[in-house]
């Protein structure tokens, strides 16, 4: 059963300028009003740290806004960071910790990521947080193992009354960013599955059963509506499919259609 609304975002990544920014929250919200049955997706978009605060004003209390990173200390000598504090003034939504570009390029690891996450709930932000496993592990059938003690780590000592503001995006570090990934909505279940037995043992059981878990790597308009109907996905995390408002709106329709 889905927790709530169907979550569908972006991560735009290194991409935009403030105006690109601007345009395409704009565009985007002209388009959601010509989506039926868009009123049961929460839609959040998630630009570079430049843009965060130009897309909050376009984006008129309609959508989310995120940041993509963020340090788990409030100030101090860490050149090139950004604190929750200073997120707390743009007003964002959500935060995204531990995308898998953060961990591969920039070395982050779980017990880092689990600190961020005390900071993003102890700032009143909902934490996105990324999980997934590489395609060795999935090879070897690692899979859930690997996912599982992601989860535990990441989400050490996090509270049950904490559960409103956690989101999870299962994204497996063999789709992000492939062509054509060979992604079987069984594999997605089973894997979600595990992420919410796994968060029971952290949170209880029903706390955890509040907490959506959404799929992001290689979304797009092939698989989106799969996805949604045979996955039991609660949301979609999509990267390049909706790098252009239009893409993203095609991709939007498409889901809220799945829901029936
Ligand atoms: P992609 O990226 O949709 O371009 O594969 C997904 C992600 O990084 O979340």
């Amino acid at each position: 059963m889905r927790t709530g609304l169907l979550l569908l975002g972006t991560n735009w990544k290194m991409n935009k300028t403030i105006r690109e920014a601007v345009g395409y929250t704009r565009r985007l919200l002209e388009l959601l009003q010509t989506i039926d049955g868009s009123e049961a997706a929460q839609v959040f978009l998630i630009p570079p740290y430049t843009a965060i605060q130009a897309v909050k004003q376009a984006s008129d209390g309609r959508l989310w806004v995120g940041a993509q990173n963020m340090h788990w200390a409030e100030c101090g000598a860490f050149t090139g960071e950004i604190s929750a504090v200073m997120l707390e003034e743009l007003g964002v939504d959500l935060v995204e910790l531990g995308h898998a570009e953060r961990r591969r390029y920039f070395n982050e690891n779980d017990a880092e990521i689990n600190r961020k996450v005390h900071a993003a709930l102890c700032h009143g932000f909902r934490a996105l947080v990324c999980v997934g496993e590489q395609l060795e592990d999935k090879r070897r059938g690692n899979g859930r193992a690997v996912v599982r003690n992601q989860v535990r780590t990441v989400f050490a000592d996090v509270q049950a009354d904490s559960a409103p503001r956690l989101i999870v995006a299962y994204e497996p570090v063999w789709a992000i960013g492939a062509e054509q990934a060979d992604i079987r909505m069984e594999y997605v279940r089973e894997i979600q599955n595990h992420i919410r037995t796994t968060l029971q043992k952290i949170l209880g059981r029903e706390a955890a059963a509040t907490v959506p878990v959404i799929y992001g790597g290689d979304v797009n308009l092939r698989n989106a509506a799969a996805l949604v109907k045979e996955s039991g996905t609660d949301g979609l995390f999509i990267g390049r499919a909706a790098l252009e408002a239009e893409n993203f709106a095609a991709l939007i329709r498409a889901s809220v259609q799945a829901l029936g």
